[in-house]
């Protein structure tokens, strides 16, 4: 990473004139030169610089953007390497400056490693010399060879024996450090501390790279809490991290399959299903989903077949699609009604048997209309009808094509359905853009008001409305408009930061804070520079609006008008929307009321904003 500072003096000390004056013929004209566009052919210059602001346009192929820009286009560089580029062009050593506090972070996770390694070596050693421990992974099918694999350990019967053998081989004596590894827990009456894991059989987890991040302890009986787990520190975040993917990194399979338990996990790894990861008993995170995409595109959910099971399995279907995944459920109750999990699964039946059950796990859009058909049984006539709304709305959810008819085959034939009505209904339920109803008024409300981040992915691959790309000037102005007066970017911060359609509106609005807290360059040329590795259609934007920029007389007024015609937008965006979904969708009564008392209150507020207040 390298510091907002050094960008700008990176950019500085690249007069733009000088840098494109190496790669065009340039003559001067007015405030700036002109000269034949690099990027596009042409006869007549229609490519100018502006030395005042720094930036370069062509007029005829629409390129644009400031020195950094430029020298990504000019070199076929990315942003960190036309950085790079240009540093060296300027003689600037680049210092890979993190911050103090990111600096810090980074030494007590690395010294928090360095202790769970001890630690897990000591469990390591300890089960060698626990026969009962030993009996204990003996009995639940667990040989030497995974033991070795998976670094499974034993925490002793006793107090202190851990923070013992640290002190004996003055590894740590820093109790302070035990103590945020979650390894030891200081005494409350009298000087010294207790170990954590006791009497416990030990898994130790990885990162991605094979660092012990954290423990989880199992007793070796009934008693409870069955598991212990190290708490969140600053090597180890439960929701950012999965099971034994450092191992299953390493199969080169298309597929992972997720599992809720450790032992489930490692009783898959022994039977050569080497591609299996386990969730650790907490609901799958967006970011286990990014970290998994990295080396897999099938994730089949192995959740134990129980409620709080399939609970998980519902949330977690939604999240990996959401990823890109193509996303199976694996119903072992399917095969053998009487196993929980794959583990006891194993147990049972052969490694065959089990790959036969993935080979028929429910897609997604099967296994949501299963769950359906739990809950409205198809033999009642009066819950078939509940049953077959509900899955049109799954139904209605399928874009491609070939998917949808293939779906909508095995629906009618399955539950004895037409397949042309069932056909035209998915069609006239998609024209609606209808999937959800309740779901999806309020989300698409949220969406044109431009509360709804979370697709930030969707936001970008959708081309934009006349509206939207209204409203995005109106606040990359207000950005350049706090750029140049830090009083009002306090006063609009927030309120620009709400109405902010987009995440890299935010992201700029961000890093204008970070500019005034750190006292460095604000001002348009600021914002450029903090835009320059985003898309190209937004450095065209920012950089339409610098060319054309003039300081504005009364800049708090300026941005008074603005956030008033942003909110005036944003009123008209949600009527629009919720008139389309009166319009196209099937409401009941009181569903339509509450849409319509809903206008009522969106047009009184536009209004007070239409009247200046
Ligand atoms: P066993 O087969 O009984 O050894 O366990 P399992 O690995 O099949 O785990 P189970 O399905 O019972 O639970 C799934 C995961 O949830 C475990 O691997 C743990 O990570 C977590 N978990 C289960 N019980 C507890 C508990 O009591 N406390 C905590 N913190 N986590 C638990
Ligand atoms: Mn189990």
């Amino acid at each position: 990473m390298i510091s907002q500072q050094q960008i700008d003096e990176i950019i500085e000390r690249n007069d733009i004139g000088d840098v494109i004056g190496e790669y065009v013929k340039l003559e001067r004209k007015g405030s700036g030169y002109s000269g034949l566009c690099p990027f596009h052919n042409e006869k007549t210059p229609s490519f100018s610089v502006h030395e005042g602001k720094q930036i370069f346009k062509c007029f005829g192929c629409g390129a644009g953007g400031n020195v950094v820009n430029f020298i990504m286009r000019a070199e076929n560089l990315s942003y960190p390497e036309a950085l790079e580029f240009l540093a060296e062009r300027a003689g600037i050593t680049l210092e890979k400056s993190i911050s103090k506090a990111q600096e810090e972070k980074n030494k007590i996770k690395n010294d928090i490693i360095t202790v769970n390694k001890l630690a897990a070596r000591f469990f390591y050693d300890t089960l060698k010399k626990s026969p009962a421990a030993q009996k204990y992974l003996f009995d639940r099918g667990i040989r030497a060879e995974t033991v070795k694999q998976f670094g499974l350990g034993y925490a002793p019967d006793s107090w202190d024996a851990l923070y013992k053998h640290f002190e004996n081989n003055r590894i740590a004596p820093d109790i302070k450090l035990l103590e945020k590894a979650g390894l030891v827990t200081a005494r409350k009456d009298k000087p010294g501390c207790y170990d954590k894991f006791r009497n416990r059989v030990i898994f130790p987890i990885f990162d991605v790279q094979g660092n012990v991040i954290a423990f989880g302890g199992r007793v070796m009986d009934d008693s409870l809490p069955k598991y212990l787990n190290s708490p969140e520190t600053a090597a180890y975040s439960k929701g950012n991290n999965l099971y034994a993917l450092n191992v299953a990194k390493k199969a080169q399979s298309d597929r992972v399959i997720i599992v809720e338990g450790y032992m489930d996990c490692i009783a898959l790894h022994k039977a050569g299903i080497n591609w299996a990861v386990a969730s650790l008993g907490t609901a799958l995170t967006q970011a286990q989903a990014k970290l998994l995409k990295k080396y897999f595109n099938e994730v089949i959910i192995g959740y134990d077949a129980d409620s709080a099971g399939q609970k998980a399995t519902m949330r977690g279907l939604d999240i990996l699609a959401q990823a890109g995944f193509r996303v199976r459920v694996l119903s072992l109750a399917d095969v053998d009604k009487n196993v929980k999990d794959p583990d006891e699964f194993l147990r049972k039946h052969s490694v065959d048997d089990f790959l036969k059950a993935v080979d028929l796990s429910k897609s997604l859009v099967e296994y949501k209309i299963s769950k359906i058909a739990e809950k409205y049984p198809v033999t009642v006539l009066e819950s078939k009808a509940m049953f077959l709304k509900a899955s049109m709305q799954v139904l209605a959810g399928i874009t491609s094509a070939s998917e949808k008819d293939l779906y909508a085959d095995w629906f009618a034939k399955k539950y004895n359905i037409s397949k042309e009505a069932l056909l035209s209904e998915m069609e006239a339920l998609q024209n609606g853009d209808y999937v959800a109803k309740a779901d999806t008024v309020t989300r698409r409300i949220k969406k044109a008001s431009g509360v709804d981040s979370v697709d930030g992915a969707n936001a970008e691959s959708h081309s934009k409305t006349p509206e939207e790309i209204k409203l995005d000037k109106h606040i990359k102005t207000l950005i350049i408009l706090m750029s140049e007066d830090k009083k009002v970017m306090e006063k609009y911060y927030k309120k620009v930061y709400d109405i902010a359609d987009s995440d890299t509106n935010k992201l700029l609005l961000e890093k204008l804070k970070s500019r005034y807290d750190n006292l460095s360059k604000t001002g348009p040329e600021a914002i450029l520079a903090d835009a320059a590795d985003q898309s190209d259609d937004e450095v065209r934007v920012l950089t339409d609006l610098i060319s054309k920029w003039m300081r504005p007389p009364d800049i708090q007024a300026a941005c008074e008008t603005l956030v008033k015609n942003c909110i005036i937008i944003n009123c008209e965006r949600k009527i629009a929307c919720i008139n389309e979904i009166l319009r196209n969708t099937e409401l009941t009564s009181e569903e339509r009321t509450a849409l319509l008392k809903e206008t009522a209150a969106i047009i009184e507020e536009r209004k007070k904003y239409k009247n200046g207040n």
